[in-house]
């Protein structure tokens, strides 16, 4: 490892011991903790997220952020995905930024860590919740930061309170969705499709508020759940509508677990800049750059990489097909065999983004068979199944035609 490296991540471990902030690693753990030292907060934060809609989330937050150990004690479900965030910030290794702008700070776990990495800058938070933002004071307090102040203030108040083009960095972690009241998930089987020929779902008017807070060469970072490419592919379309671009080459994605379970997040920086790639260009690279996209018998590929590697392949026939329906789900599924004079494909592909392809010998039928059987499998028992034969049949099919 690089002594740079070594020096970020031992940077980012003392901060996490300053915070004393282990993630949980189970939901009973979690609970347990709340319970033996929290117990009555523990139960009314229950009952608050039970309860929660899009209307009331701010009694949640209020709740949660009560006192300061309460609050820091909730964040250690969330402990993970914070150090492994941390840890992919610092790696990106930017020049000492002179201000920043946490939007939706809570209790200032994020926020004061990019005081605490870039002690020359100025760095402010901001929130709705009047509880957030005193945890998040008491927690800059704790830490000793001088560098950072938080303030009380709604998202659509930003452009009055701060003048334009006034910070380096602005960032949002988990908070557009509320904002914006929820990011919509594409049902798509090309997300190509998507963004050449779907509208957008989402207001200009929330980029646009950041657009005009960044400098010149400022830049924004977003994390939050974009469920699928093609999701992050409106999200980047998004951007790109108020004038930022996504920054292809830094936008990455990080893994973390959430009580012990395995979650994933795409990191997102966008800047002023002129962008050389298409966001269809850029999706692909985002999703393949480490992947080796040569056909070979007996290779498989998932994700945007099975998309891009079968949409490239252009003399190909459809052999057969089957369409699933999941009983208890929106979910729609293909499964497909193809031929071109090499290869049998077998394609698997869902309106969620699922996708599969796996490649096999063109002597051998059975095998191909067998295989796409067993992609299959798993699916069966929860679906009502079709089967097709050419894709005029199976437009019909999806059109409950037939
Ligand atoms: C899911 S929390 C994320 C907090 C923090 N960034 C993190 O990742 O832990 C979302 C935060 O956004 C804040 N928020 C929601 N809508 C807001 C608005 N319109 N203006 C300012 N803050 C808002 C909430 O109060 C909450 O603290």
């Amino acid at each position: 490892m690089s002594k740079v490296k070594e020096k970020n991540l031992q940077l980012v471990n003392d901060y996490f011991d300053k915070l004393s902030l282990e993630p949980s690693l189970s939901e009973e753990e979690f609970k347990g903790l709340l319970e033996k030292d929290f117990w009555q907060l523990s139960n009314d934060f229950q009952l608050a997220r039970e309860k929660v809609t899009v209307e009331n989330q701010e009694e949640v937050y209020e709740i949660k952020n009560s006192n300061l150990d309460f609050s820091l004690a909730v964040a250690k479900s969330l402990a993970d995905f914070y150090k492994q965030y941390c840890n992919w910030f610092i790696s990106i290794n930017r020049q000492s930024p002179s201000r920043i702008l946490d939007i939706g700070c809570d209790n200032g776990v994020l926020t004061c860590f990019y005081a605490y990495i870039y002690p020359e800058a100025e760095v402010i938070g901001v929130d709705k919740s009047e509880a957030g933002i005193q945890c998040a004071k008491q927690l800059a307090m704790k830490l000793g930061l001088t560098n950072i102040d938080f303030q009380q203030a709604d998202f659509h108040k930003l452009n009055e309170i701060f003048p334009f083009e006034y910070f380096d960095f602005v960032i949002s972690v988990r908070t557009l969705h509320e904002v914006m009241r929820s990011i919509p998930v594409p049902i798509y089987w090309s997300y190509e499709d998507v963004l050449n020929n779907r509208p957008l779902h989402m207001d200009t008017y929330y980029m646009k508020v950041i657009e005009r807070l960044i400098t010149k060469d400022g830049e924004y970072f977003s994390t939050e759940r974009l469920e699928n490419p093609a999701a992050v592919g409106q999200w980047a379309k998004l951007l790109k509508d108020a004038d930022l671009q996504l920054d292809w080459s830094t936008t990455n994605f990080i893994n973390f677990h959430e009580n012990g379970k395995p979650n994933k997040m795409p990191v997102i920086v966008a800047n002023k800049k002129e962008s050389k790639f298409s966001i269809i260009d850029g999706l692909k690279y985002l999703y393949t750059r480490d992947q080796n996209l040569m056909l070979k018998e007996h290779t498989s590929f998932k994700s945007v990489a099975a998309e891009v590697v079968f949409n490239d392949i252009s003399s190909k026939n459809i052999e057969i097909g089957y369409f699933l329906t999941l009983n208890h789900e929106w979910y729609k599924m293909r499964f497909e065999i193809w031929k071109t004079e090499e290869y049998f494909l077998i394609y698997g592909s869902g309106n969620m983004g699922y996708r599969q392809l796996e490649i096999m010998p063109v002597d051998d039928y059975v095998k191909a068979k067998n295989k796409l059987e067993k992609l299959i499998e798993r699916y069966k028992t929860q679906s009502e199944v079709e089967r097709y034969s050419n894709i005029k049949e199976r437009d019909l099919i999806e059109k409950n035609l037939i």
